[in-house]
């Protein structure tokens, strides 16, 4: 029969690997686990409860928050405030750099997430995620510094998402492949499910919003033409965009494929897209490099910008190796406008 592998003993045995471990990672991603249990036991019952609908107040990348962002966000920093285990901490709804309150101890780490990705799909019930990335802390001192969690993607320690689906499933990567764990909601533990999840070769489906097509730029229209067989070359690959990255990019992973937010010259002080670097962009580039796919801003490697701001933002294409690099190849050869511009806020240096 085989071994029944709870999330916990899968960190555990990973731990096991590392003799020099010391066991203060493998309790940081539990407490990421649990904090992932709670926040899909909310959105289950978000169309239940009063918690429904948005508020007020706007995130740094100022859309709408909605209850349940504030919710899940508050239940990450709680979870990891008093630990010890972490240094600081960044997320998608607040403006700054989050400190440890003074009166617990830091760590060695830092924490980066977006507490509920894709949060405009909670109202109308379709799938949302948590994306989460750590970074070991490098620089003295006991607090976490800006400069901490501002590393480039390839020096990740951790990585993974939640996706809050028809079922829930957290999914991560520790750089030793990728594995994914389901929710059973009748003993409230993350089952390993999909162990060392590898993007199949062959990709089904693409994933973008065609509903921003008149901003694209020639070399993305391009590719676009050439994934839906319009060139003439190939059968089309079929097309789904739910609006969660979370959910389109576990899609992708499983079944094959690629997902592209592009940067656009709709307006050129923003050619950068929408998709944030620092807590959604470098965490699934390093899954889906884990998984042998491969993740590109459309100029190169997503893991290897050299990051300037938290919310930085970034295009991205990944998915699998071919088609990803068939991207690169034609924003090469069709958009030396877009690539000009965006390459001057890619370069910018980072500033203390
Ligand atoms: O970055 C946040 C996000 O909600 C992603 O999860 C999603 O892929 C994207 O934005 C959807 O953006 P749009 O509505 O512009 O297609």
């Amino acid at each position: 029969m085989d071994k029944l592998v709870t999330i916990e003993r899968h960190i555990q045995d990973t731990q096991k690997q590392h003799p020099h471990a010391t066991g203060t990672f493998t309790k940081m991603l539990q407490d990421i686990a649990l904090a992932a249990k709670l926040i899909s036991r909310e959105t289950n019952r978000a169309g239940l409860t009063d918690i429904l609908g948005a508020t007020q107040s706007s995130n740094s990348s100022g859309e709408r928050q909605q209850k349940l962002d504030m919710f899940a966000d508050d239940i990450i920093f709680r979870m990891n405030d008093h630990t010890g285990r972490v240094a600081a901490m960044v997320s998608e709804e607040h403006d700054d750099l989050i400190e440890i309150p003074v009166e617990f101890d830091t760590g060695n780490y830092v924490l980066l997430y977006d507490p509920l990705d894709g949060s405009s799909n909670i109202d109308v019930n379709v799938s949302v995620g948590t994306i989460f990335a750590i970074h070991r802390k490098f620089t003295k001192g006991e607090k976490g510094t800006i400069e901490d969690v501002l590393q480039e993607g390839k020096r990740l320690v951790a990585a993974g998402y939640v996706i809050y689906g028809s079922s829930t499933m957290m999914v991560y990567t520790t750089g030793q492949g990728v594995h994914g764990f389901t929710l059973d909601l009748g003993v409230g533990e993350f089952i390993l499910s999909h162990p060392n999840i590898r993007i199949p070769d062959t990709a089904q489906y693409y994933s973008t919003n065609h509903g921003i097509e008149k901003h694209w730029t020639e070399g993305v229209r391009r590719f676009t033409h050439e994934l839906q067989g319009l060139d003439g070359t190939g059968e089309p690959l079929k097309q789904r965009y739910i609006g969660s990255m979370v959910a389109d990019f576990h899609r992708n992973l499983l079944k094959g494929g690629i997902f592209y937010y592009p940067g656009t010259l709709e307006n050129r002080q923003k050619p950068y897209g929408k998709i944030r670097l620092m807590y959604e962009a470098q965490a699934m580039a390093f899954i889906n490099e884990q998984a042998g796919g491969y993740a590109s801003d459309g100029i190169g490697n997503i893991l290897n910008i050299r990051p300037h701001t938290l919310h930085q933002r970034t295009p991205i294409y990944m998915g699998n190796i071919d088609l990803v690099q068939r991207a690169e190849q034609l924003i090469q050869e069709h958009d030396k406008e877009w690539m000009a511009l965006y390459r001057e806020y890619r370069n910018r240096e980072l500033v203390v």
